[in-house]
């Protein structure tokens, strides 16, 4: 969970190196180091906290160079101390690394056996300590790099310096996300796309096992075992500047609004409003292969796995298909039975969830076919899945999911309309009105943004003592609770549930008293009449009733103490509207508290972890 970049080339190395490192924040942000090979010698200034801390450093121990690797850390392997930060030097070698090398307990004993002094916890100052054991028997760089991994067992993107070959970075890459950057004169490697977008927009997303020589003349692709590979150029047409905060205070804010904009951009081109169908091309799945499908499987963690809910609902709906919802890591965590016909859909922003990269190749080792809707190109799960749907939604960095939650929602109805099209089980009239009411999206979400704005504000100035909110909701409003507290839970640090509306009753009504907030949702769907009962239940408890309506909803005024409205809409299109107030509630009691709302405590952008 960890960022890495690293460049080779004729600038000084340091700046780039932090420039990156600060968009690779997200991905981890306990510690954060440089080492930059001086023509000489190779020199780290590393510091504990968030990257400001080492920007310091290098105020005061200022790196000179051009070749150069940056990390910044999640830790998994040893507390955080300056000591356990990256880069980590052995002899005449620096390496830093993204991932677990899981028998490193066993290569640490044997290096210790031979002499080697291991001063870090870290699983990662092993492959430092086997590179230079390698170097000082006589090989150079590459082949160091190519018999240390040799000996390692796990994930890992790795890039490597070594004092010897000073203007060359080697790089590896294993079950951990490796991006190669190709400017003019001058190469990058990072650990995901945005990271290198300021510099260049020709990048290579490297494969498992594939190893790379960077100089500042390009870059030579081989196998682990050292098969040489033609490696295929991507231009990448994200803008840096959508890697920007553009003036907003947060990204996360940014990316709240930035959400008409993402829905616009992941429905164009795929709708085809003529026939009321979407045009399925990109997905592999044909009408032949949509009929064979028996079966549907969500599999997500976190917020996906909320979308992955809401998209159950639309498969069962539109498509009239058994849908099965599995949190990615306890479905591995089982035995699961796969049969004939099984559709597996991964959901995922990062696209390198290890949970849902895993959980997706059991399915499919067992049989599934893998279909996979991910915001990050060429990230994991969707090179490993038989067909993708890519959400559009640009580089988010927040590390509190927002555009791509509604971008994946849009991906799922658009699967599930498709699916449901190929197997006659919607009407051509009920999918023209769906595809009409997905163009109008993006149009009523900036409605709904423009219109909910400083009530949230407001809200969250009221509720800013509140230790526990509770969010309700029924059929597809139930994920949308369940989202709205997750968002609070992870930058607020406050306490929040969502239940399902009905099932209040059942025990967490017990919970409601004059303090406690409660966020009901209750458009005009065909739930909205037996939400609205479970809201009076909570109002009768004396809870701080705040719903979220449909325009013109009189009874929800009338009873609510607040209304947050969204415009009248299909139902089936609803949850990416009401969505939008609890991101933004969510936001603002977040910044109001002063939490660190982009990169908020003991999480991480991409979990690479189990
Ligand atoms: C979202 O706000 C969270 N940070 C987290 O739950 C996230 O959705 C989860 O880790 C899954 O990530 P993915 O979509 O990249 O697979």
């Amino acid at each position: 969970m960890c960022g890495i970049v690293g460049y080779v080339g004729k600038q000084e190395a340091a700046p780039i190196l932090v420039d990156g490192l600060r968009r690779l924040e997200y991905r981890g942000y306990d510690s954060a180091g440089l080492a930059v090979h001086d023509g000489q010698k190779i020199k780290v200034v590393r510091a504990v906290g968030k990257l400001r801390e080492l920007e310091k450093a290098l105020v005061a121990s200022p790196l000179i160079g051009t070749t150069g690797i940056g990390h910044t850390r999640w830790a998994t392997h040893g507390r955080v101390s300056e000591t356990n930060a990256h880069p980590h030097v052995a002899g005449d070698v620096a390496v830093i690394h993204n991932g677990i090398i899981e028998n490193h307990m066993a290569l640490r004993a044997q290096l210790e056996a031979k002499g080697a002094r291991v001063v870090s916890d870290t699983d990662t100052e092993i492959i430092a300590h086997l590179v230079d054991e390698q170097l000082r028997a006589g090989k150079d760089l590459e082949a160091a790099v190519r018999s240390s991994l040799a000996q390692v067992e796990g994930a890992y993107a790795i890039a490597v310096s070594s004092v010897k070959e000073p203007a060359k970075l080697i790089v590896a890459k294993n079950a951990s996300p490796l991006v190669l950057g190709l400017g003019e004169g001058e190469t990058f490697c990072g650990s995901d796309i945005p990271a290198l977008l300021p510099y260049t927009t020709r990048m290579i997303v490297l494969d498992d096992g594939q190893l790379a020589v960077l100089t500042h003349d390009g870059v030579r692709i081989s196998t682990l075992a050292g098969a040489p590979i033609e490696p295929a150029i991507r231009v990448i047409d994200w803008s840096p500047v959508m890697a920007e905060k553009s003036g907003y205070k947060h990204f996360m804010l940014k990316e709240i609004f930035e959400q008409p904009r993402a829905i616009e951009d992941t429905l164009r081109g795929r709708l085809d409003r003529e026939r009321g169908d979407i045009d399925g091309a990109e997905i592999g799945l044909s009408a032949e292969d949509a009929k064979r499908v028996g079966r549907v499987y969500l599999l997500a963690c976190g917020t996906s796995h909320h979308a992955a809910m809401i998209g159950r609902h639309y498969f069962e709906k539109l498509a009239r298909m058994p849908a099965t919802v599995e949190l990615a890591s306890e479905f591995r965590a089982r035995d699961p039975v796969i049969l004939p016909g099984d559709l597996v859909i991964a959901i995922s922003q990062s696209g390198e969830t290890l949970d849902t990269l895993m959980a997706a190749k059991l399915a499919k080792e067992r049989g599934a076919r893998v279909l996979a809707i991910a915001n990050v190109m060429g990230s994991a799960i969707p090179r490993m899945a038989d067909g993708e749907l890519y959400t559009r939604a640009g580089p988010e960095i927040g590390v509190a999911s927002t555009k791509c939650f509604t971008a994946q929602l849009c991906a799922l109805l658009m699967l599930a309309l498709y699916v449901a099209r190929r197997r006659d089980a919607v009407s051509a009239e009920r999918a023209r009105e769906l595809v009409e009411g997905m163009a109008r999206l993006p149009h009523l979400m900036r409605d709904v943004l423009q219109g909910t704005r400083q009530l949230t504000l407001s809200l969250a100035r009221r509720h800013l003592d509140a230790r526990d909110v509770l969010f309700l909701g029924r059929g597809p409003s139930f994920p949308i609770a369940l989202e709205g507290a997750l968002k609070l839970k992870e930058i607020s640090y406050v306490h929040a549930e969502g239940y399902a509306a009905g099932e209040m009753k059942h025990g967490p009504i017990a919970l409601i008293d004059s303090n406690v907030p409660v966020i009901v949702l209750v458009p005009r769907d065909e739930f909205r009449d037996k939400s609205m009962s479970n809201l009076q239940e909570a109002k009768a408890r004396g809870g701080v009733i705040v719903a979220i309506a449909t325009e013109g909803d009189e009874e929800a005024r009338t009873l609510a103490d607040e209304v947050g409205e969204v415009p009248p809409a299909d139902s089936d299109l609803l949850p990416l509207l009401t969505i939008l107030p609890l991101q933004l509630y969510a936001y603002y009691v977040a910044d109001l508290k002063g939490t660190d709302v982009d990169q908020p405590r003991n999480l991480a952008k991409t979990v690479t972890v189990e």
